[in-house]
């Protein structure tokens, strides 16, 4: 993946501290971060930064509005940035602030370079300035000669100013791009940049402000009447952070993989080039530029109202929040192509991918291991096609990373998943179960499912880091993951008798997305703000039908009144288990949309509980709760029972949402 095989230096652009983290942020840094954990498990040593652009009018005027100075205002926002990482699992090495005295004195040094090779002129220059907002603008920036910003007049300026001469780059940049194909990703931004250097000339840039307009900067070094522009700034945060971030044995510089959003392309691929080369530094491998999310169709804006804060996200998932949202985010669309976030979309792929697909893998693996083997792991061997599959994932994972499809990558992890549900479901181990002579066919259907899971939490790790943590301990390893490498982790088969620990923890919540409300609603009771309270006051404010019924002219029959107090509903069932001491009685955890249950049925003769995960079944919902063998059931699971004896769970004829009502 890097160009020094050995190591991996990885960036996000720095944001500005002003704003609030938003899905945007995030998706950029888990780029970042799913990029940076999988080159460290590969054992590469790595260098992951992130952080905030501290300088400018607008911090300068946020501050001014709460009476704070620039770097106070700078210190309060922040935190916001740094505790968003923290929540979405963020394993970034340093954190950058452009006020740190770190990065300042190295900014100074680059302008000084450039200044004694007599790269940096100085100019007068001509522009348009709004008194109110104080602000300068070039002509092309004017809205019908009007400030773009508040739309007042502007007066014509003229202010002498420091310039980069970026134009002496222009050939020695196209040539840059067209030898090194990686160097501007995906392909559609690097003919975007090649067409827009190609077709016009390159002007110099402005590299500076003059401090009575704008004091909130970097004072150059030459001149302290002025200070540096953000952008210019702001782009030495690569090269600056890991020379006083960084532990000093390591020369970071240059950096593999800047991952930026396609807004800032031109001042990372143009400028940034361009100052390198002036510079005489190297530059970057790549610098790949994402698309941008819409939100439910729509631009995303705070006028809109209809910023999607991740942490509102992750809370809605649950426990496994931040994985749900971490997985999301890469399935959905390929990186680099612009995509629409919507609860809908989340909620599928929560639901189908997560929830079902692994959930229900993991959770018949573990639940027959308990079952079949007391909870250890049994003696076996990895079943031979199950194995060429599995170990030939991560060769096709590391290519798909070093171009950061992160998609693709997924969907090769996932037929792993896919080939070891069917596996399962066609070995039919309830039925291997059933005969002593297949014992040792059992033991390898159940050892090859697990070493498949096992190699799951390893695959899995660097887009949900928690989840595949958690899995780990779940199999029983007593050290962390990542105190592994992934290649030794391939090559070491799970242990045999290891005890298995507790999975339930393991599971993704089914979401549901109830009708009366644009909003998701999670089983395990949690929900998008505020919708699910609307929802319960229009049901509450809806007066209660009263039927009109003929009263029953026969005895044992019943009008439909009474038939109408039975509420009969679908329920997907997420666990089951038998109840100790009976060899009938399984208790299971449904699903019925809006909640989770725990129901007893008497149906252990007929089916295994793995059986019957992941089925669709009508219960009477709303039975006094009652308890069997001790267990509370709060509901009954329907059946048929024929003169025979064989008893069938009822279900529905097609895929119905869990809590479907029966009528
Ligand atoms: N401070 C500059 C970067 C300087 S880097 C030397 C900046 N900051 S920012 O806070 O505006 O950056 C935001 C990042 O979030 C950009 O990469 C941008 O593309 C990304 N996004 C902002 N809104 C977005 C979406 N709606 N969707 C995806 N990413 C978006 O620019």
């Amino acid at each position: 993946m890097s160009r020094n095989p050995e190591k991996f230096y990885v960036t996000t652009p720095i944001y500005y501290v002003n704003d609030i983290p938003h899905i945007g942020h995030a998706y950029t840094t888990i780029a970042a971060d799913i990029l940076a954990r999988y080159n460290r498990f590969s054992g590469r040593k790595v260098f992951f930064l992130t952080g905030t652009d501290e300088h400018g009018q607008k911090v300068q005027k946020a501050a001014e509005q709460r009476s704070l100075s620039p770097k106070e205002h700078a210190d309060k926002m922040v935190v916001n940035f740094k505790e968003m990482w923290q929540r979405l699992n963020i394993s970034n090495n340093a954190f950058i602030r452009t006020t740190d005295e770190g990065h300042k004195a190295r900014v100074r040094e680059l302008l000084s370079s450039l200044w004694g090779k007599g790269l940096i002129e100085k100019r007068s220059y001509t522009g348009w300035y709004c008194v109110p907002d104080e602000r300068f603008w070039t002509e092309k920036d004017l809205v019908n000669g009007k400030c773009p910003d508040c739309g007042r007049d502007v007066e014509q300026i003229e202010e002498q100013n420091y310039f980069f001469l970026m134009s002496r780059y222009h050939d020695a940049l196209i040539k840059h791009i067209e030898k090194n194909p990686s160097y501007v990703q995906p392909d559609t931004r690097r003919n975007e940049v090649l067409g827009f250097l190609k077709y016009q000339p390159l002007g110099d840039l402005c590299i500076s402000r003059p401090k009575k307009r704008l004091p909130w900067g970097i004072p150059l070094p030459f001149d302290e009447e002025f200070v540096t522009y953000v952008w210019f700034d702001a782009l030495v945060n690569y090269y600056s952070g890991p020379q006083y971030l960084a532990s000093a044995d390591t020369a970071w510089w240059p950096a593999d993989v800047h991952i930026i959003g396609k807004d800032i392309l031109t001042t990372h691929a143009v400028y940034w080039s361009t100052m390198l080369m002036a510079l005489g530094l190297p530059l970057p491998g790549t610098i790949f530029a994402h698309g941008w999310w819409t939100i439910e169709g729509r631009k995303m804006s705070k006028s809109l109202g209809n910023v999607v804060d991740p942490a509102d996200v992750v809370r809605a998932f649950g426990e496994r929040g931040v994985d749900t949202f971490r997985y999301f985010l890469f399935r959905e669309i390929p990186f680099g192509h612009d995509g629409d976030f919507s609860k809908k979309a989340l909620e599928i792929r929560n639901n189908k991918e997560l929830a079902n697909d692994l959930g229900n893998l993991i959770s018949r693996t573990f639940t027959m291991t308990s079952k079949y083997f007391s909870g250890l792991v049994p003696q076996a061997e990895i079943e031979p096609e199950m194995k060429t599959l599995a170990h030939s994932i991560p060769e096709k994972v590391e290519l798909h990373l070093k171009s950061l499809q992160f998609q693709k990558a997924l969907e090769e992890i996932w037929n792993l998943v896919s080939y070891t549900n069917n596996y399962i479901q066609s070995n039919e181990p309830w039925t291997l179960a059933k005969s002593p002579e297949m014992h040792g066919r059992l033991a390898q259907v159940i050892y090859s499912s697990l070493e498949a899971i096992k190699l799951l939490a390893a695959y899995l790790y660097p887009f949900m880091p928690s989840w595949s943590e958690a899995l780990w301990k779940a199999l029983g390893y007593t050290d962390a993951l990542t105190k592994n490498s992934l290649g030794n982790l391939i090559k070491t088969p799970l242990p045999a008798g290891r005890k298995l620990e507790e999975f339930k923890t393991l599971l993704f919540p089914i979401a549901s997305y109830a009708e009366t409300a644009h909003d998701v609603d999670v089983v395990a009771g949690y929900a998008f703000v505020g919708k699910k309270e609307e929802r319960k006051k229009k049901v509450e404010e809806k007066p209660a039908a009263k039927p009109k019924i003929e009263q029953p002219i026969n005895e044992g029959l019943i009008g439909i009144e009474d038939f109408a107090k039975v509420k009969l509903r679908t329920a997907k069932v997420l666990l089951a288990e038998p109840v100790k001491g009976s060899n009938k009685l399984i208790r299971l955890e449904v699903d019925l949309g809006d909640e989770k249950r725990q129901i007893v049925a008497g149906i252990g003769k007929s089916y295994s509980p793995e059986e019957l995960i992941g089925k669709t079944v009508v219960i009477v919902a709303n039975l006094k709760p009652a308890k069997l063998m001790g267990v509370e059931s709060n509901g009954m699971l329907l059946a048929a029972t024929d003169a025979e004896g064989t008893l069938s769970a009822l279900t529905t004829e097609k895929e119905v949402k869990p809590g479907a009502s029966i009528k």
